[in-house]
């Protein structure tokens, strides 16, 4: 008991040392300054930001919250910045959840967009237009190996989505296998996948199999890949028929919070799922087109050749959503 309120005292006293030395330190520095950048926003005659909230309150579902007291009004944006009602100037950290690769309205994409505009606005598949195929050919171009065939759709649920029905039509195999905090979709079908109970609701998710996370910090086998993939090889043996439709994985999970795969796990697991017949799925949707830094793919870190890699977010920065899947000779 001694020893235990001995300890107490010292991390009580430890603690208010921290404090201080924060607040002591944060009270002489002064407050953040942007640099200088040579825009000046447009003056704003729209609502205010109370007005806006309280007509989104109104007319829209509570699924679309925010996480603030005063949410900020945001109403023009300019490569790295964004601004405020009042013109107040904001770095933009987040890029709109790792949406907005190329900069707010960079300069050659709006003109892009104008002229593509001006000259044609719709048209169907069902007839011709080269930008489609070129757009394939492109990211075809960024691929390894046999993944050379693109699937456009409307968003990164729908590509999961449509990755998923791909793999149990080709494998003939209903389970899925999915890391748990993953985050991978909200429509009927992807929620099963995900495995956050933030973004789940409680509804038939078919046959899914939530692995251990192989979080190399806090997972219980620390970054020992060899042990996550026992796991999800006990899962395969005990859990299912032996035989799988797929396994889906984000190279780095983005909404469960920037977690990065134990080294050495992705080759692990895709060869006991190949093994058990199933489809392995690269989620690219947050880590894709540079954004990891070293490589273009996040799979690429890990050293594997995925079946159906699925895309989306910066694809979108455009117009509206390209969101896109590539498959490779399997399906
Ligand atoms: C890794 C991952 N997969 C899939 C999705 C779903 O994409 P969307 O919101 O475009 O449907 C997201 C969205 O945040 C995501 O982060």
């Amino acid at each position: 008991m001694a020893l235990q309120g001995h300890l107490l005292k010292r991390s009580i006293e430890s603690k208010l040392k921290f404090q201080h030395l924060l607040l002591s330190n944060y009270s002489s520095l002064s407050s953040p300054t942007l640099p200088p950048f040579n825009y000046e926003p447009k003056k704003y005659n729209g609502p205010l930001g109370d007005e806006v909230l309280q007509k989104r309150n109104t007319f829209l579902g509570p699924s679309l919250f925010h996480y603030y007291q005063k949410p900020l009004n945001i109403v023009e944006g300019k490569m790295q910045y964004l601004f405020d009602e009042s013109g107040k100037r904001y770095l933009d950290a987040f890029a709109g959840i790792v949406t907005v690769s190329c900069g707010h309205c960079h300069p050659d994409i709006v003109n892009a967009v104008v002229e593509q505009s001006k000259l044609l606005q719709h048209a169907t598949t069902i007839y011709l237009h080269h930008a489609i195929g070129d757009f394939a050919e492109a990211l075809a171009s960024k691929m390894p190996g046999d993944l050379k065939v693109v699937y456009f759709v409307n968003s990164g649920t729908e590509a999961n989505e449509l990755a998923m029905l791909m793999a149990r039509l080709y494998s003939g195999n209903l389970g899925m296998i999915a890391l748990r905090n993953a985050y991978h979709g909200g429509s009927s079908g992807t929620i099963g996948l995900t495995a956050l109970n933030t973004w789940k609701y409680s509804i038939p998710q078919g046959e899914i199999h939530h692995v251990v996370n192989p979080d190399p910090y806090r997972g219980v086998f620390g970054s020992d890949a060899s042990l996550y993939a026992k796991d999800l090889q006990e899962h395969i043996d005990y859990g299912t028929s032996g035989k799988v439709g797929g396994f889906i994985a984000e190279t780095i999970q983005g909404v469960g919070g920037a977690v990065e795969l134990a080294p050495g796990y992705l080759k692990r697991v895709y060869d006991i799922v190949h093994k058990a017949g199933g489809v392995c799925i690269a989620d690219e949707v947050q880590t894709g087109f540079g954004r990891t830094g070293s490589h273009y793919w996040g799979f690429e870190t890990q050293g594997v050749l995925p079946d159906i890699v699925t895309m989306a977010k910066v694809s979108s920065t455009v117009l509206q959503s390209y969101y896109v899947d590539l498959e490779s000779t399997f399906v």
